[in-house]
């Protein structure tokens, strides 16, 4: 059973592995992240985010369950060329409620598969820029916070404690298993 992990979950800041296939098991859980984003009304979400150590995340921009025609799946991802840059405000559903400026590339080259196995190239702008930018840097371990400067970064500190309280809390609570264990479990998957 898949479930989106927030953060200080240590496979956020797990470095994902390439995938080397596509198959049935991979389709399934690609099904099942698409649901889990769609009830917390986001509009990515990256393997890591639901604690599978795989470098591919999932898009619907309009976050709408009906446009299934929207729905996107890039699967080892690279970005290439950026151009030019832009502040915008951004969330991430393993951080809720959070929200901060962050400063990104405005247009993006990215080359990826997707889940027919086909590879795609992108022109990406803007929202599906931004979006593309935020999931990747998932797969390497990356959170939006980090690009945080000391101001902004004080702003969210209470909240980041605040998960990182819950989060220990459900681990003594037996809910997950100590970071080492988890760290273990990701290495085996
Ligand atoms: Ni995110």
């Amino acid at each position: 059973m898949l479930r989106i992990v927030t953060y200080p979950h240590p496979a956020l800041r797990y470095e994902s592995r390439p995938l080397a296939r596509i198959d049935g098991e991979l389709r399934a859980k690609v099904r099942a992240m698409f649901e889990l984003m769609y009830e917390a009304r986001g509009i990515g979400l990256a393997a890591n985010q639901v604690a599978l150590p795989y470098r591919f995340f999932i898009l619907n921009l309009t976050a709408d369950p009906e446009q299934k025609d929207q729905e996107r799946v890039f699967i080892n991802p690279e970005i290439g060329k950026r151009y030019s840059s832009i502040e915008d405000e951004e969330g991430c559903l393993s951080l809720p409620g959070l929200y901060a400026k962050v400063r990104r590339a405005r247009k993006i080259k990215v080359r990826a598969f997707d889940l027919e196995g086909n590879p795609v190239e992108v022109d990406a702008e803007d929202l599906l820029s931004r979006a593309i930018q935020h999931e990747t840097d998932h797969l390497s371990g990356r959170l939006f916070i980090d690009y945080l400067g000391p101001p902004a970064r004080n702003a969210v500190a209470a909240k980041l404690r605040e998960f990182e309280t819950k989060f220990r809390e459900a681990q003594a609570a037996g809910e997950f298993p100590d970071d080492d264990e988890i760290k273990r479990q990701l290495d085996g998957l």
